[in-house]
């Protein structure tokens, strides 16, 4: 970690993020004492509007998206101290000059963050540097999409590297700010338990899932543009793999971890035509709820997938042989992101005589909406049944919300914005991960290409097309449900 920041800049401060995840999570930091009493944050957007107008958005959207339990009257009134607003255009240098007279002084070091859309980095990127805002304490957060394909990703990357170092470079994805997340390597690299059976030998296959009930929750235009895979597979799931697949690090530093993931990154096989389900919701009902189709949300006919089931690989020795199924949709049946890990069978079932039937362990790690760790191992049924053992399946259950009540659930932004002004990168990505993974995800949409076929429909509120049930039974493996 480097030195903590004196200011945190905030580019698309009246945007959807900053008010719904950004300035709660701010708000947050201030109200635990968690960041230096003298952070100023500076918010700018396009819009004009006064410090105190930008203070009074701030308010409101504390009252609208903070829980109750997070309201401190003390913490509220003082919270908006913290703020002040600049007007930007982003497409002028002249802007960045205004902008960075309101900054002010950048001795004690600053934090940019860019919340904005991505074809905004580069000019801004630009303006930072003739204003002087890119010295060598100045650090930069960059929201995602990086990119819509490896050549774009590139071409923001490049810029950016053109005027900040890596080691100030901050990206995001979220997930790796998720609790549960970080615990996934708590889990693998503090135990022994674990690490030993990790590998082709003990494990059978291992299944990621982030379903999601909602639908297109007023981003029809960008999601039209980008689907699931690179919504989500490009950039969440693709780092939850790595997390599960990677070698263990030699050090919970952020070279080492990134380091490790990289490699699995590199090693993803790339897919065959037939290991990949594209699913678009059609008409349906969701918790009880009737919802249109993806083509009535849109107001339009599209073949942008709301649903996608991948069969992965890992091609090195660890992995051999060991597939990875991956999916995500939207308007499935519920909202849950997990990790299942299913072991193999033992070599050889000594309760069979006498009727006891085995099942492999699975251990789930569950990160939302639960947090929760859970191994299912086999037990015996307790009492007297003559010659016959009975044997059931039972979970030992680690919660992390009752393991460790009384600590409160933060949003992944606390962490990654507490850590971007601290300088800590371990939880940001590098730039070699998201090329890495842009590699594998352009490969795939282009089998999709040239296959010209259109996602299958599945109806709201069920677990995807058929097609992607399929892909796990030729295997003999279901998805957990
Ligand atoms: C975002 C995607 O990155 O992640 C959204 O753009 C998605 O489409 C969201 O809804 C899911 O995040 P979470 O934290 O709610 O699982």
């Amino acid at each position: 970690p480097g030195e903590t920041s004196a200011k945190l800049l905030l580019f698309g401060a009246t945007g959807d993020l900053s008010r719904r995840m950004l300035l709660p999570s701010l708000y947050a930091l201030h109200a635990d004492g968690l960041v230096p009493d003298a952070l100023q944050i500076i918010g700018t957007a396009r819009s004009e509007m006064s410090d105190e107008e930008f203070r009074q958005m701030a308010r409101d959207a504390l009252e609208e998206y903070l829980p109750d339990d997070r309201k401190d009257a003390d913490a509220l009134a003082s919270f908006p101290d913290r703020l002040s607003y600049q007007a930007l255009d982003a497409s002028t240098i002249e802007g960045f000059d205004v902008l960075a007279e309101k900054v002010g002084d950048t001795s004690g070091g600053l934090s940019i963050f860019l919340s904005t859309a991505p074809f905004l980095f580069e000019p801004t990127i630009k303006g930072l540097k003739s204003a002087g805002l890119a010295g060598d304490n100045v650090r930069i957060g960059l929201e995602k999409p990086l990119g819509n394909d490896l050549a774009s990703s590139r071409e923001i990357n490049d810029a950016v590297a053109a005027v900040f170092p890596e080691d100030r470079i901050f990206r995001i994805d979220h997930y790796l700010g998720k609790e549960t997340v970080q615990n996934l390597m708590a889990l693998r690299f503090a135990n022994m338990l674990f690490e030993p059976v990790w590998n082709a030998a003990h494990i059978e296959h291992v299944q990621i899932t982030i379903s999601e009930t909602v639908g297109l929750e007023g981003r029809a235009g960008f999601y039209d543009d980008t689907g699931a895979l690179r919504d989500m597979v490009q950039n969440h799931m693709l780092q939850l793999l790595a997390l599960t697949a990677m070698e263990p690090p030699s050090d919970f530093d952020s070279t080492a971890i990134r380091d490790e993931k990289v490699k699995v990154l590199r090693a993803l096989r790339p897919l065959q035509p037939d290991q990949s389900v594209r699913g678009q919701y059609g008409d349906g009902a969701v918790g009880g709820q009737s919802v249109g189709s993806y083509a009535q949300d849109l107001e339009d006919s599209s073949k942008t997938e709301t649903f996608v089931a991948l069969k992965a690989h890992v091609d090195n020795w660890r992995w051999q042989g060991v597939p990875f199924y991956l999916r995500t949709g939207k308007r499935l049946t519920e909202r849950r992101s997990e990790i299942v890990v299913q072991f193999r069978c033992v070599p050889h079932n000594i309760f069979a005589q006498r009727g006891g039937q085995l099942q492999a362990n699975t251990l789930v790690i569950r990160l939302q909406p639960e947090e929760y760790v859970r191994l299912l191992v086999m037990a015996k049924e307790p009492g007297l049944d003559g010659e016959k053992v009975t044997l059931r399946e039972v979970p030992l259950d680690l919660s992390l919300s009752q393991a460790f009540a009384g600590k409160r659930r933060r949003i992944a932004y606390e962490r990654l914005l507490l850590d971007l002004i601290e300088g800590d990168q371990t939880l940001f990505v590098r730039r070699d991960e998201v090329e890495a993974q842009w590699q594998w995800i352009d490969a795939i949409r282009a089998g999709w290409a040239e296959s010209g076929e259109a996602p299958k429909s599945y109806p709201a509120g069920s677990w995807g097309p058929s097609a992607a049930i399929a892909l796990t039974e030729r295997d003999g493996v279901s998805w957990n449900e």
